[in-house]
């Protein structure tokens, strides 16, 4: 896995990961706002649902078992997976394109759930919340979900991933499985839902996961009236192979997998010529024996003859309601749903060629830094970011805020470290 941060644990697939139509728990992303929780012991481990319900209900997990059973294949992707691809750069996990899994899931309907309480008719929102505990200051993770979504027939609460009970890192005992929209609704460790008759106002809501319902002017500040909360997925690829670097003439297969919101993914162009021509490629089965995947990823490939010279593959996907994937950026302020069709700089030759890793030595860190930024997290989460100044200011303050215990005469110093080791 590609560490992006290892305290809280940010973990992402690299590309090889492309190449399998089922993600392995072990190179399944992973995603996580605060630490990691002690896992519960099962025969003390109770799910909690109350609100405006006509009875509150609490579950066990032997209770949840006895339940129908439904299986789902389905792709789960971080709303800030490709942050890092977005220019101007912006704050947060520094994504490339392994956010994101396909699993097969199992556990039972949320409206199966929802029946032994019985919805009042006041009911709007469903808060779902995990025993992870925040960090200093920083705000409780609490999402909502609309009642529609929640009650869908394919919005699930999963007690097993690929066959196994959850690992803890992945939700273990309970989590969300929302099919077609962003990770951020896909709760983990849940033990509490709360059914509410009003929009919730926490800041995992109301401030954080949000993004422009218009195109803005890349870096410009939007008005927080002008964004809605992050929900589908945007339709999108991933060419896995071959990577970027130099490949030998003759036969190549280009490889990899595309997926999509709640509209399947319906074909897969791929261009070698920077995106000027475009030919289909041939997509992998949608089915998996009798396992409903409507929302799983589609492998595709496609096989190129070629000669000498220096090329750039793409990958474009299009779903069944006709969305497909732009070949320039579209940005928003926080860097969600990154979707631009990939560019793979290939130069095709009959030389041996190798790689060589540059070293390099980091400075010495400013007084009070240490005490400052590096408790509740490691410099792994600074150097995945590439800020300037005014961003790595705002950032200080959010920290502060927070709870970063940063003496006034040593912000200055660490200000300007951190503007010069990890700018743009
Ligand atoms: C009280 C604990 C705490 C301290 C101390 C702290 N941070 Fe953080 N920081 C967090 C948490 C929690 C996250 C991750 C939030 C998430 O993943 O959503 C984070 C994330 C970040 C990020 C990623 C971008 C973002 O906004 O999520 C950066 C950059 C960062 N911290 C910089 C700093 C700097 C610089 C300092 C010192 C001034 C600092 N942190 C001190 C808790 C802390």
């Amino acid at each position: 896995m590609i560490v992006r941060s290892s305290r809280p644990e940010d973990l992402e697939m690299p590309l090889e990961g492309f190449n399998q139509w089922i993600t392995p728990v072990d190179q399944f992303f992973v995603r996580c706002h605060t630490y990691t929780p002690e896992p519960p012991n099962l025969g003390e481990w109770r799910l909690k649902l109350d609100g405006v319900v006509n009875q509150p209900v609490t579950l066990t997990i032997d209770d949840l078992k006895k339940m129908r059973r439904v299986e789902m294949v389905a792709v789960m992707e971080c709303a800030g997976n490709g942050r890092s691809f977005y220019q101007p750069r912006v704050a947060g996990t520094q994504w490339a394109f392994g956010s994101v899994g396909n699993a097969r899931w199992a556990g039972v309907r949320f409206r199966d759930v929802l029946e032994k309480a019985g919805l009042k008719d006041s009911a709007q929102h469903i808060l779902f919340d995990g025993a992870d505990v925040p960090l200093g200051k920083m705000p409780k993770f609490q999402r909502t979900i609309p009642v529609k979504k929640a009650i869908d027939p394919d919005t699930l609460l999963a007690y097993e991933m690929n066959g196994q009970p959850l690992s803890i890192e992945h939700g273990f005992p309970l989590r969300m499985i929302v099919p077609g929209w962003a990770s951020d609704s896909w709760t983990k460790w849940l033990e509490h839902i709360e059914v509410l008759d009003h929009e919730f106002e926490g800041f995992w809501m109301k401030t954080a996961y949000r993004h422009p319902t218009h195109p803005v002017e890349p870096g410009a500040a939007v008005d927080p009236k002008e964004m809605v909360p992050v929900t589908d997925l945007n339709v999108k690829s991933v060419i896995a192979s071959p990577v970027a670097g130099w490949i030998k003439p003759g036969r190549v297969r280009i490889s990899g997998t595309a997926w999509s919101n709640t509209s399947p993914v319906a074909r897969v162009d791929v261009s070698v010529d920077g995106g000027s021509t475009w030919k289909p490629a041939k997509l992998g089965p949608s089915k998996l024996r009798k396992v409903e995947s409507q929302y799983a990823w589609r492998l595709w490939q496609l096989d190129w003859q070629v000669a000498e010279g220096q090329y750039t593959l793409r990958a474009r996907a299009t779903n069944e309601a006709g969305q497909t994937q732009p070949l320039t950026e579209e940005w928003n302020p926080s860097g969600y749903l990154w979707n631009v069709a990939q560019r793979v700089d290939v130069e095709v030759t009959t030389k041996e060629m190798i790689n060589i890793p540059i070293e390099s030595r980091p400075p010495a860190q400013p007084p009070g830094y240490q005490s400052a930024c590096l408790t509740c997290h490691d410099e792994g989460m600074m150097v995945q970011q590439q800020l300037t100044p005014a961003q790595w200011d705002r950032e200080v303050n959010k920290m502060t805020g927070w709870g970063a215990p940063l003496k006034p005469e040593d912000r200055d110093a660490i200000l300007k470290y951190l503007a010069s080791q990890f700018k743009p």
